[in-house]
């Protein structure tokens, strides 16, 4: 089993090993004093994964229930929140009882906010079943439910307890979220690891299996650091946003109906580098973008999309932060006016 240790205000591990969610019982009961917990899952993970972890944790002492809502982003909302407070209200849960979050990064956000409000705070696990989830949101504490006027509005950063990473769940993925996932890890690769990134571009989205676990452990490691000196998001974190100010811009521009996330973060990075960068690094990151069936652009002018840069949380007073690699592994966080990215990126 590979282990990191998160050193943030409350520090946790990250365990990763294929399978473990058939013993994941055993290692919460190691970690947690409580032996109540509701694992907080979506109808898709539940139905393949929920019976394996109740079992392992029953096992283990653990009296469980399940809170199931139905998957997809349109869930992560304020109504299923109260249908989750109202749950834990029923079920007597305690600050020093468990809410297990067991599934992407829509369960992990919800789960964490849950966890991070209800009594001013429960304890909270995270056991994520997507790339997505595994390299990025369920590390690092960031937790947060969508409200009509965008996405990510309200939230607060919670730490979880634990967090337990089986690379067999990715297994069921559909191949689209195996995609969206890569475009995160590719990211990594850009911002800190010309090796990670290296290796990825030498694999695509037929045999990225064979590198799945070394590529998932470097990912984490890399969220780790950055997490570590920067846990509260005011300054060297930004550098995860790298692709996103663009790519949430491709996202709101079509409603959140036609790209992912992750294709816009992959569209979002293709577009600053197009910009800022060597035609050498462009052409490296577009290769390996498109092993991956990663969108590279999208067909709309840079300007249409510019006003959805401006809504981006990571403006403040006028001002935006972009982040660049002029060469791999190596970001940039540049702050510069509205006025003035958007001067240059729509000249
Ligand atoms: P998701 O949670 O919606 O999962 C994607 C789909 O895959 C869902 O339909 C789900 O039911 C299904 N699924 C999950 N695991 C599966 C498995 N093992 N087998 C089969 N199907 C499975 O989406 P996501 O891409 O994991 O996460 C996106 C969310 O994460 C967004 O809400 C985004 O805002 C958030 N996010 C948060 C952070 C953070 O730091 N907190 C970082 C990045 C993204
Ligand atoms: N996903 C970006 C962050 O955690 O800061």
């Amino acid at each position: 089993m590979k282990k990191i240790r998160v050193n943030t205000s409350t520090p946790y591990d990250v365990l990763i090993e294929r399978d473990i969610l058939r013993s994941c019982g055993k290692i919460i009961a190691d970690t947690v004093k409580s032996r109540h917990a509701v694992i907080i899952s979506d109808d898709t993970v539940n139905s393949l994964y929920g019976s394996t972890v109740k079992k392992s944790m029953e096992e283990n002492g653990f009296r469980v229930s399940v809170f199931e809502f139905p998957h997809g982003e349109q869930s992560k909302n304020l109504e299923t929140l109260s249908r989750i407070y109202d749950f834990l209200c029923e079920e007597n849960i305690t600050r020093s009882d468990i809410l297990v979050a067991l599934g992407g990064g829509v369960v992990g956000d919800i789960t964490g906010f849950a966890a991070a409000t209800f009594l001013r705070g429960t304890g909270f696990i995270q056991i994520p079943t997507t790339l997505l989830a595994q390299i990025d949101s369920s590390v690092g504490g960031k937790t947060a439910v969508d409200l009509k006027g965008g996405k990510n509005l309200v939230g607060a950063f919670r730490q979880p307890e634990l967090v337990i990473c089986d690379s067999n769940t990715l297994k069921t993925l559909n191949p689209e979220f195996l995609s969206d996932g890569m475009a995160e890890a590719i990211k990594y690769g850009m911002i800190r690891d010309e090796k990670l990134f290296d290796l990825i571009a030498s694999h695509n989205i037929e045999n990225v299996d064979e590198i799945i676990d070394d590529m998932v452990y470097r990912c984490i490691d890399i969220k780790r650091e950055v997490v570590e000196h920067d846990e509260f998001d005011t300054g060297e974190r930004m550098i995860l946003n790298f692709g996103h100010t663009l790519g949430h811009a491709v996202e709101g521009y079509y409603n959140y109906s036609t790209y992912t996330h992750g294709c816009g973060v992959a569209v979002g990075m293709a577009m600053i580098t197009k910009k800022f960068c060597s035609g050498e690094i462009y052409n490296k990151l577009v290769k390996c973008l498109e092993n991956y069936k990663l969108p590279v652009s999208v067909p709309v002018s840079v300007k249409k999309l510019l006003p959805f840069c401006a809504k981006d949380k990571k403006r403040s007073s006028g001002n935006i932060s972009y982040i660049v690699c002029r060469e791999t592994g190596k970001a940039e966080i540049i702050r510069t006016t509205v006025e003035d990215f958007n001067a240059l990126m729509g000249e």
